[in-house]
């Protein structure tokens, strides 16, 4: 049975927490596959940092209120001249065809009729312009920074040109580190359960003197092996759209972004997928939030899983956060009805624990009023 075939099954409205969405999707893979791509299995790689993110948030209790809440609760956030319904967007997952007939198009669909920005992995299996199309238009476009500077050139051009409002970098895991482990990921999954063979769309327009760089069951082998700084400061050169750096894990590197005169951090540790025994992204927070001294929005990903998740982000200085298997999972187990259901679940957590702390506007979180980052709270 394929991923497609069953997610045809799925009927709206079954289930609408996260933890739900991952027992569904575990159902519709086999079950092994399905621990070596979402890292679910004790000791194998990633293994620890997967737990941590999820083990962090355990860490920062809320603190309730009372008698202080209002009948309206504001979760309108606004990042990068984009305004979000609700403090998240759509993390960026290479290959979603892999996970559902779909693919991008159903995710598209889902941040569409949501509202929620959806930033495309350059990994993407479907053409920009069409994902791009179907989102209505808000889609940021995450990168990797090739070993060519112009086959990285050529995609910023393309998602340029069709519409993207932002670029998101990610340089978590470089494409010599870890790549053997990550390819085999890849190979696996797609030999067993995709509905569809590797597909890398948005290159698709390189030139053909530059796309033997390129090798879909090699994507990992494709990208710089150490790229640094100065790589960040070409492609800052090469386009005027908002930059994003995805990856950031401590204090000293934000401070390097901002000074570097990017518009935006992202703390991630690519869902443990990188350095494995790395601290939980939420746990990095306090330190990143500190270093950016509010120059530049913090976006943050890793094991968001609740609607308590994301406003504990919130009340440590994150923008928003980013949703990565929280979104693969229903997309897995019924398309872009399943993960309309995960915003609603996701929806109602934010909005209850907002309500029982007395949290009424999440624009008007101040980070840095908090007397105390293990009891979060508005003072
Ligand atoms: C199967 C899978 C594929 C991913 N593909 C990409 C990708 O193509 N580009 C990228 O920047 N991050 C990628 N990520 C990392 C996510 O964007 C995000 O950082 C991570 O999933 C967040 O952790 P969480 O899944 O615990 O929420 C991927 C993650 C997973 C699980």
């Amino acid at each position: 049975m394929t991923v497609s075939d069953a997610s045809e099954g799925y009927r709206r409205s079954s289930c609408f927490s996260v933890a739900g969405f991952a027992e569904l999707a575990r159902e519709r893979m086999d079950s092994e596959g399905f621990d070596v791509i979402f890292g679910a299995t004790p000791g194998a790689p990633g293994s620890h940092t997967v737990a941590n993110n999820v083990d962090g948030f355990q860490a920062f209790p809320l603190l309730p209120r009372v008698l202080s809440t209002s009948e309206q609760r504001s979760t309108t956030v606004e990042v990068l001249a984009t305004e979000l319904p609700k403090p998240w967007l759509f993390a960026p997952i290479g290959q979603l065809r892999r996970f559902h007939r779909d693919g991008e198009l159903a995710v598209a669909e889902a941040a569409h009729l949501s509202g929620t920005t959806m930033i495309l992995s350059m990994a993407t299996s479907t053409p920009i312009e069409e994902v791009v199309e179907v989102s209505g238009g808000s889609t940021w476009f995450q990168v990797y920074l090739m070993r060519e500077r112009s086959v990285t050139e050529a995609v910023v051009r393309r998602a340029e040109e069709a519409g993207c409002r932002a670029l998101v970098v990610t340089v978590d895991s470089p494409g010599g580190v870890g790549s053997r482990e990550r390819e085999q990921i890849l190979t696996r999954d797609q030999v067993r359960a995709s509905p569809a063979p590797p597909r890398l769309a948005a290159f698709e327009h390189v030139p053909s003197r530059l796309a033997s760089s390129i090798d879909p069951n090699h994507f990992a082998a494709s990208m710089h092996p150490q790229p640094s700084w100065a790589d960040i400061d070409w492609l800052r050169s090469i386009t005027s759209l908002p930059i994003v750096l995805k990856g950031i894990q401590t204090g000293t590197d934000a401070r390097l972004a901002v000074a570097r005169g990017l518009d935006g951090v992202a703390i991630s540790n690519h869902g443990g997928h990188a350095l494995d025994f790395a601290r939980s992204t939420i746990e990095t927070l306090p330190e990143v939030a500190a270093a950016a001294q509010r120059t530049v929005p913090i976006l943050i990903d890793g094991g968001f899983r609740r609607g308590d998740d994301v406003l504990k982000a919130l009340c440590l200085g994150a923008k928003a956060t980013l949703l990565g298997r929280a979104l693969a999972w229903p997309l897995i187990a019924g398309g872009a009805p399943a993960i309309l259901d995960m915003l609603e679940g996701l929806t109602s957590e934010l909005d209850r624990a907002m309500a029982l702390c007395g949290i009424n506007d999440l624009g008007d979180l101040q980070p840095g009023v908090f007397t105390n980052p293990r009891q979060l709270a508005v003072v």
